[in-house]
């Protein structure tokens, strides 16, 4: 029987009791080589920091231990952090005559102290009750029992909505573009495109990093999870499209920072998403609670419920004409995660709102509206300075607000703009990629397409 020294595995193997044994051929994963049993001469240093390790794990060996933290070390890190660090620097500059080894003991021993030192004491049980959206008393990395149900159906339903861009047949979006479309069609088209790149990947930030950390349940932090994946997901499907049709990609991606009517949207994300994103937010200070809420509104009313909802539908208009049906389909299967997204979002906000007590001033809502209002008409117009056939400028601001209505009476908000009417009747059911209407049959591969989802 052949042996390691597991605890050394570049030395001779050896048999005792910190090896284990392993039969020759018995699994060749682990089985010993000649380059394994073949002993290895080493320089002083390695063989100083291999030996310092293997003592770390035997102090009464006589290695010289820094002194190993305590619970109460621990405790007074909260309070003097800065003081503490510093004398930890102190310590392994004053045993620095066995440099990073010296150090690396004393991190071990500590780690031991640690899990022995304390005698376990259970700790009460998590109730439901304890848990909130923001400010909560529960424990993050426990998922039951569920304060928010809805939140974990969110991230099942969205589990049955996996696909990804490679699943949709680009080629007669090829010829599309190069053949069948018209300059202001080509237009309209790149335009959306180069939108919509920044939009994802601002959206994947602002989930990921300034609003999934505030959150103080698992199951809401679980499908935000989810939703940073989709997000990514998306940013590839725009890739995709851009490679397939062989657009200049660097071109595109750079438009944002040229052509001001993208620009001004993305500015306008940017602002009011990077407030919650500060370190020093807290969200047990009303005013910073307040910014957070309107934020989280604007992120999931506005940014995902009206200018991507609305922002696809240039692209659905060439797709009711027969033109880029597969770009079309990848945009519908990335609409359909966006209206969860939205509902998702509103869903929190309003939970916000009702746990911590939050009234928004209305003027706050208001400004956010029209900042929302006239950066898209601006956008509209850019994109479609004459219409193209069967969409205008007109029917896109127009929809913009028909929606916007939609997403403050979702909020419970006042609706920003009265009597706006639904300018494109087709987008809802376009947005409503159930299976059996699917009849561009460009999909190569059948999804199950969250049938318990409600559309909105
Ligand atoms: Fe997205
Ligand atoms: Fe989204």
């Amino acid at each position: 029987m052949k042996t390691l020294n597991w605890d050394n595995p570049l030395a001779a193997p050896t048999s005792g009791v910190q090896s284990r044994s392993v039969e020759a051929g018995q699994d060749n994963a682990l089985a010993p080589t000649d380059a394994l049993t073949r002993p290895i001469k080493l320089t002083d240093q390695t063989q100083q920091l291999i030996q310092t390790e293997i003592n770390s794990d035997f102090p009464a060996a006589g290695i010289n231990l820094v002194k190993p933290a305590t619970y109460e070390d621990s405790a007074n890190d909260a309070e003097s952090g800065p003081q503490r660090r510093s004398s930890t620097t102190q310590e392994a500059t004053a045993t620095a005559q066995t440099p990073p080894a010296t150090l690396s003991v004393g991190v071990s021993a500590r780690r031991r102290e640690r899990g022995t030192a304390e005698p376990f004491t259970p700790m009460k049980p998590i109730n439901s009750e304890d848990k909130r959206v923001v400010n909560g008393m529960g424990d993050i990395n426990q998922l039951a029992p569920f304060k928010y149900p809805w939140a974990w159906e969110f991230f099942i339903n969205a589990n049955k909505n996996h696909w990804t861009p490679l699943d949709i047949n680009m080629a007669q979006d090829v010829h599309d573009y190069h053949h069948n479309l018209k300059s202001e069609e080509r237009h309209v088209y790149e335009n959306v495109l180069a939108y919509l790149t920044t939009s994802d990947i601002l959206a994947m930030r602002n989930i990921g990093l300034a609003v999934m950390e505030k959150m103080t349940a698992p199951e809401l932090q679980i499908y935000q999870a989810r939703q940073v994946y989709e997000e990514s997901l998306h940013t590839w499907t725009y890739q995709h499209c851009i490679e397939t049709i062989g657009l200049d990609q660097s071109e595109i991606y750079n438009r944002y920072r040229v052509v001001p009517e993208i620009n001004q949207k993305i500015q306008v994300a940017n602002r009011r998403l990077n407030a919650v994103m500060r370190s020093d937010i807290n969200l047990r200070n009303s005013d910073d609670l307040q910014e957070f809420v309107l934020s989280y509104a604007f992120f999931s009313g506005i940014f995902e419920g009206c200018w991507f909802y609305n922002g696809f539908s240039p692209i659905f208009a060439l797709q009711r004409r027969g033109l880029m049906k597969g770009t079309a389909e990848q945009l519908q299967y990335i609409m359909r995660d966006e209206v969860m997204h939205c509902s998702f979002g509103i869903r929190v906000v309003r939970q916000i709102m009702q746990e911590e007590n939050v009234t928004l001033d209305p003027r706050d809502i208001r400004d956010m509206w029209d900042e929302a209002e006239a950066a898209e008409m601006a956008y509209a117009n850019f994109l479609l300075p004459n219409p193209i056939l069967g969409y205008s400028a007109q029917d896109h601001h127009e929809q913009f607000r028909f929606t916007a209505n939609r997403r403050a009476r979702q909020l419970g908000f006042e609706e920003p703009f009265a009597g706006a009417k639904n300018a494109l009747p087709w987008l809802d059911e376009q947005s409503n990629m159930r299976k059996e209407k699917n009849f561009f049959e460009t999909r190569v591969t059948e999804y199950q397409t969250g049938g318990a989802l409600k559309w909105e």
